[in-house]
């Protein structure tokens, strides 16, 4: 255990820099790991040029190595001394301008030297952004320092969308804890990658497929798989956990045209588990509560506004394991925009158990 520390900054921060984000500038630069807000989750930042305070990143969270890590700057003049200026296309400078500060990491030709080959994995490229928060931005300017930052919480748990969430999963692993409140997005940033002149969604987030082929007509987008696998499938298993943002309970995802028959499949689902001695929940919209009962129904966001189902998801989902809920339905969202996004992260969370009805 370590003594973490905590300061709580305004959102509406000026342009002087408090004294609590020089504090905790200092501490990235002396290579310890500091969580702070950006517009999509909490990130968990350490200075990506130094390999210890990385490693200090991947124990904190309990995070494979092979995962490569994101790097924040704080403006367009810090990508050269990270990646290989040469590789950067004119339609990375376009998605750059139109995007940037904002949800989009691009992944690049990463330069030797430039960073600790931990936040790559050893992979050849790396994947960057400019956060559009201006406590982020204040915090990157301020440490003078590249910053590698995965989300801020306990790896396998729902991303922080709250610094009482990275507080729940890192108080005492990790340096100190920026307070900037309630996060915008509440998915993560959208990650692409360029090749052969065509643009690939290796993961969904904040900016989506549409934002993107707007901003590049002339471009091929391709969108990453879809994992599906029929509930049957599956052994029901939920000690076992290679899935992320996983509730500690059992959960699928219900899903189908007729809306009238989804209440109906998931609300005898539900009593049935009731029956066995189950506590019970249900992950749902505005526009669907009124016809749920469970131990806990949670309504997350509205269809009419899917940005509002990703501003509520990781948190629905942490508090499902604050009232020990055991089993869960979760109905699905149209997979359009943002919508994208968020069916990526409830079906990962749901170990890609899927019912359609
Ligand atoms: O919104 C976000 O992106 C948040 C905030 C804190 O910025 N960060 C975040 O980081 O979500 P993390 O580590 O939880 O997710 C990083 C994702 C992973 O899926 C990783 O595999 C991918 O980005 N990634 C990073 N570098 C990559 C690379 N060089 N090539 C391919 N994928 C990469
Ligand atoms: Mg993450």
């Amino acid at each position: 255990m370590i003594v973490t520390r905590y300061w709580k900054v305004d959102q509406g921060i000026g342009t002087e820099i408090g004294m609590e984000l020089a504090e905790a500038a200092r501490l990235l630069q002396i290579g310890e790991t500091v969580a702070f807000p950006t517009e999509t989750v909490y990130g968990l930042g350490a200075d990506a040029t130094n390999t210890a305070a990385v490693e200090g990143i991947f124990t904190a969270k309990g995070r494979p190595s092979d995962n490569p890590l994101i790097v924040h700057i704080a403006d367009v003049e810090q990508l050269s001394s990270l990646i290989l200026s040469d590789c950067v296309t004119a339609d990375h400078r376009r998605l750059m301008e139109v995007f940037w500060p904002g949800p989009l990491t691009i992944v690049l030709p990463v330069k030797t030297g430039g960073i600790s080959s931990l936040v790559t994995a050893g992979l050849k490229t790396v994947g960057v952004r400019i956060p559009d928060h201006p406590v982020a931005l204040q915090l990157l300017r301020e440490a003078g320092l590249p910053i590698a930052a995965p989300s801020a919480n306990s790896s396998g748990r729902p991303s922080p969308t709250l610094a009482s969430h990275v507080k729940d999963d890192l108080n005492g692993r990790i340096g100190g804890i920026v307070d900037g409140g309630a996060t915008g997005v509440g998915v993560e940033s959208t990650v692409i990658e360029i090749a052969a002149g065509e643009l690939y969604i290796l993961r969904p987030g904040g900016i989506t497929s549409e934002q993107l082929q707007s901003a590049l007509p002339a471009v091929r987008i391709h969108e990453p798989e879809r994992e599906e696998v029929q509930d049957s499938d599956t052994p029901r298993a939920p000690g076992m956990k290679y899935t992320h943002y996983a509730p500690k309970g059992f959960m699928h995802i219900v899903q189908g045209e007729n809306t009238k028959a989804v209440a109906e499949w998931i609300q005898n689902d539900i009593n049935a588990a009731k029956i066995r001695g189950e506590s019970t929940g249900i992950l749902t919209f505005e526009e669907r509560a009124s016809r749920y009962h469970a131990d806990l129904v949670i309504v997350c966001g509205s269809l009419s506004q899917p940005e509002t189902i990703a501003q509520d998801l990781y948190a629905a989902l942490r508090q499902f394991d604050q009232r020990g809920i055991q089993y869960i339905a979760a109905e699905g969202c149209p997979e359009t925009g943002i919508g994208l996004a968020i069916m990526n992260r409830l079906r990962k969370a749901a170990g890609h158990r899927l019912v359609r009805v």
